[in-house]
């Protein structure tokens, strides 16, 4: 029986017992969630920086049947994080391995009803390694699935990094209908394209056989525990802090108000093979970002590139690494400019409209809590 997405207070307390004030932007009607609070979900990545946030948003819904996934290194998961809370909730499993293992898949996804997917290889290393952890693992957690014919649905982390941003018109908005990369291998960033064919084989798995999902796009996704500035905002290299973003909006998500966009959408019914963006309200500018980052976190020089210097810069790069053989790997490039530095607007529309959610944390709480955790050098596993 499906069961209503009830919201649950960190004490246990059903919806009927929060305050009004404290229903702002969660779903509570009933039969809206396409399974029941008892019905084992699978988070992966429930380690990450999002992943936690997901556990705890699906607690706070009234889910009582979790496995959590995360790999044998990971730091404290699930039930070893949640503590107290995981006690009062009827079950969270920890389940340690690792997604390349088809074995290791094979018994995470036994019984499962949903799967968050949000372990991903972070790109920093190479294109294998993205490949491998993005690609590859979603590929065995499909496969997996299928073997046990009880899955509903497969939630799929994308980012906004897939969208392809060039033929758009300057100051366009940026949606879901935005097309995606087709040749993400010329962006030159082995997140990006891991993340494209990641949610290919998603589509593709949904298509040919049938497996029921839907992809979620966070765009930059900050809170406590992230240190780093945005690219978008701008990139310290050569001894100076170079400030690219200047009047650009950032497409920030506060790493609460993301988690629970997902664990809303994920459980949504009627949804299936839909895409989601996941955005804040009141998105800053890149300059105003960095003027309270400074004021709140630490003084240094920075200077502004106009858009036309950076945007020449990128396309002197891209034509250099190609004349050279890449000999100048292709770290800058035209593709790179229009997704990160050229100017557009973001929205969160249909994901409100559709999911019923709102960003509970405003923009001007999220960014005091960041640049809080920053100050303490509070940096997430
Ligand atoms: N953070 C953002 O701004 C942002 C924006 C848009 C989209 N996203 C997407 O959101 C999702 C979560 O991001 P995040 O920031 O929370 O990332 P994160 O902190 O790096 O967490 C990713 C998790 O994936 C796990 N993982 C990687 N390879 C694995 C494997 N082979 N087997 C099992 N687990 C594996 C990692 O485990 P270990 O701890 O063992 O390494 C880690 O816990 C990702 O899909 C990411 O692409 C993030």
């Amino acid at each position: 029986m499906n069961m209503p997405i009830v919201r649950t207070d960190a004490a246990g307390r059903g919806e009927s017992d929060l305050a009004n004030s404290e229903r702002n932007g969660v779903s509570t009607e009933p039969g809206q969630s396409i399974i029941g609070t008892d019905d084992l979900i699978l988070v992966t990545g429930a380690s990450g920086f999002i992943g936690a946030r997901v556990v705890e948003s699906l607690l706070n819904l009234g889910f009582r049947n979790l496995r959590c996934f995360a790999r044998a290194s990971s730091k404290a998961v699930g039930a070893e994080a949640f503590g107290e809370r995981s006690r009062r909730a009827a079950r969270i499993e920890v389940k340690r391995g690792n997604l390349l293992s088809g074995e290791d898949c094979a018994a995470a996804t036994k019984d499962v009803k949903v799967i968050f997917h949000l372990a991903a290889g972070r790109g920093e290393k190479s294109f294998p390694d993205a490949f491998m952890n993005s690609v590859v693992t979603t590929r065995n957690l499909l496969e997996a699935s299928l073997r046990h014919q009880c899955l509903k649905r497969f939630v799929n982390v994308s980012s906004f990094t897939v969208y392809a941003n060039a033929q758009r018109p300057w100051r366009s908005l940026l949606d879901e209908s935005c097309p995606v990369e087709t040749r993400p291998e010329l962006r030159g960033e082995a997140y990006c394209y891991a993340k494209v064919k990641q949610d290919e084989i998603v589509v593709d798995y949904g298509k040919r056989l049938g497996i029921p999902y839907i992809i979620i796009r966070p765009g930059y996704v900050y809170g406590p525990g992230k240190q780093a500035i945005t690219g978008r905002v701008g990139i310290d290299t050569f001894g100076v802090f170079l400030h690219l973003g200047g009047s650009n909006t950032i497409p920030f998500t506060y790493v609460d108000n993301c988690a629970e966009a997902v664990a809303l959408a994920g459980l949504r019914k009627g949804v299936d093979g839909e895409v989601f963006n996941v955005v804040d309200d009141d998105l800053p500018s890149s300059r105003q970002f960095l003027r309270l980052y400074k004021r709140n976190v630490r003084q240094f020089k920075s200077l502004y590139l106009p858009h036309f210097v950076s945007y020449a810069l990128c396309s002197l790069w891209e034509r250099y690494a190609t004349w050279s053989a890449e000999q100048l790997p292709p770290a800058f490039n035209r593709r790179k400019w229009y997704t990160y530095w050229k100017k557009t607007g973001y929205s969160n529309e249909k994901l409100k409209t559709l999911v019923g959610w709102t960003p509970r944390v405003p923009m001007a709480e999220g960014l005091k809590r960041y640049f809080e955790g920053c100050r303490n050098g509070k940096q997430h596993a």
